[in-house]
């Protein structure tokens, strides 16, 4: 039987099997989830099992990873697939319409958290793993290497990675774990954005004041906060951080002419988002101002009387969640330097200020001339009907930069969720097309990649 075919008859199955790993609620940043996030990675490890590899969980001093293997014959090339098996967070719970940890199908979609990043994906890999096998059509091995800190940023994955190269050795990294422009135009993914990520402490007197006592008199942390940050970008939307824009790459007019081919509906865009008008970088398409440029925005920001009512006070303290996005060759640490020194050079003397850099990760960027990329992009054809137009996303994956740089190997972003999908946001959703589309075109790539000339 043919592997589409044997797909096609099990495809109600392997959904429902998705359904119970989204029911497990594997939210790697909160650990009153630590024992879920263990049930997901058993469940991913049995379901490998059942499909034919070897699994194991290997332990790290967070989440473990799962690892799995089916090695048809060492002469042959090797697929390694990367996932995650973890989730944001699901806050705020009370915007969802149905729990996001109860899966429901409505209008042909996957409602849940995880339903696209990254459970409903990863999975369309074991599953296109399991009709190859079952169809005795996998020509090549076939290597799984799925963790549960993705969404934390992966540190302890950098140290499997370093310290297992042998045991990873591939020929190519397949991932699916990003988007494709629309259902009518495919694309793969050529470049993800870095990722340098802190907080801010300002510290004003040493306790909260009365603001009529005080008011007019000692500085405010929220508003000098407040002032700082929007003195990070000038009018024209340009980070004002020094050196900040030193090492970004500059794209020649061909490479952008040839980005501007991609479709982009900006009606769409502002209706998707109920927004009236869009705002960034002056001078840079929309395409151009989340695949290209470098972004500097503000994730959370608090301090002082939240609660009910009014409460008159002027807080001692202020603190920000701030995220830049980095684009080749801007390195994620000497960004969060930047950012630090900027940051306590323009704080006046009234406020104290306190820097906490979290995690970070590099930016990539991926050839289109390699033969892997020639067979992702045959798979699409074959199974979308058009060639995949390669794209530049806003995201990031810390851990792509990693492989390139100690695997060697090019890794192809074959992702299959849409930016409608809702990522990290609420009623996170994931296309039944999408995800049976996925299957699909995973078990042409195997084809297409196990025929290449080497
Ligand atoms: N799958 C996303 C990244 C992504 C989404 C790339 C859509 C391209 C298109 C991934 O799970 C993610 O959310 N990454 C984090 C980074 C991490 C260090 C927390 C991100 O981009 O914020
Ligand atoms: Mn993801
Ligand atoms: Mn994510």
């Amino acid at each position: 039987m043919d592997p589409i075919q044997h797909f096609e008859a099990n495809k109600e199955n392997y959904l429902n099997e998705l359904l119970d790993l989204l029911r497990i609620p594997s939210v790697s940043a909160d650990s009153k989830f630590k024992g879920d996030v263990r049930q997901a990675a058993e469940f991913v490890k049995s379901k490998l099992e059942a499909a034919g590899a070897n699994a194991e969980l290997v332990e790290t001093p967070g989440h473990p990873i799962v690892y799995g293997e089916k090695i048809i014959d060492p002469s042959l090339p090797t697929v390694l697939v990367y996932g995650h098996y973890d989730v944001q967070p699901a806050d705020p719970y009370e915007l969802w319409d149905s729990p996001p940890f109860e899966p429901v199908i409505k209008d042909e979609r996957i409602y849940a958290r995880g339903a696209c990043d990254d459970k409903g994906q990863m999975y369309m890999h074991i599953k296109a793993f399991q009709s190859l096998m079952e169809t005795d059509s996998l020509k090549c091995n076939a290597k799984f290497m799925i963790e549960g800190e993705e969404e934390v940023g992966s540190s302890h994955l950098e140290d499997f990675v370093k310290s297992n190269k042998e045991k990873l050795k591939a020929d190519v990294i397949l991932i699916s774990d990003t988007s494709i422009i629309s259902n009518d135009t495919p694309s793969i993914t050529v470049g993800l954005r870095g990722l340098s990520y802190l907080e801010v402490e300002v510290t004003g007197p040493n306790r909260d004041l009365h603001s009529g006592v005080y008011g007019g008199a000692v500085a405010n942390p929220i508003n000098t906060l407040c002032q700082m940050i929007s003195s990070l970008q000038d009018a024209d939307g340009k980070i004002t951080i020094p050196g900040f824009y030193d090492k970004v790459e500059e794209l020649s007019q061909e490479q952008r002419a040839e980005m501007a081919k991609a479709p982009f509906d900006l009606d769409e865009y502002k209706k998707d988002l109920k927004i009236d008008d869009i705002k960034g970088e002056a001078g840079f398409s929309t395409i151009e101002r989340t695949g290209i440029r470098p972004t500097l925005d503000v994730n959370g920001i608090w301090g002082g009387y939240i609660g009910e009512g009014a409460k008159t006070v002027l807080p001692s303290k202020a603190y920000a969640k701030i995220s830049m996005r980095l684009v080749p060759h801007q390195v994620s640490d000497e960004i969060t330097e930047l950012f630090e020194k900027h940051f306590k050079a323009i704080a006046p003397d009234s406020v104290k200020v306190k820097v906490t850099p979290h995690h970070g990760g590099e930016p990539a960027v991926i050839s289109t001339e390699s033969a892997a990329y020639q067979a992702a992009s045959k798979a699409f054809e074959e199974s979308w009907g058009k060639t995949p137009i390669p794209t530049r996303e806003g995201g990031s994956i810390p851990i792509v930069a990693l492989f390139q740089q100690e695997l060697e190997l090019d890794p192809i972003l074959m992702g299959f969720g849409l930016d409608s999908d809702a990522i990290h946001s609420p009623n996170e959703s994931y296309g039944l097309f999408n995800f049976y589309k996925g299957i699909e075109t995973i078990c042409h790539f195997y084809r297409f990649f196990s025929e290449l000339e080497r």
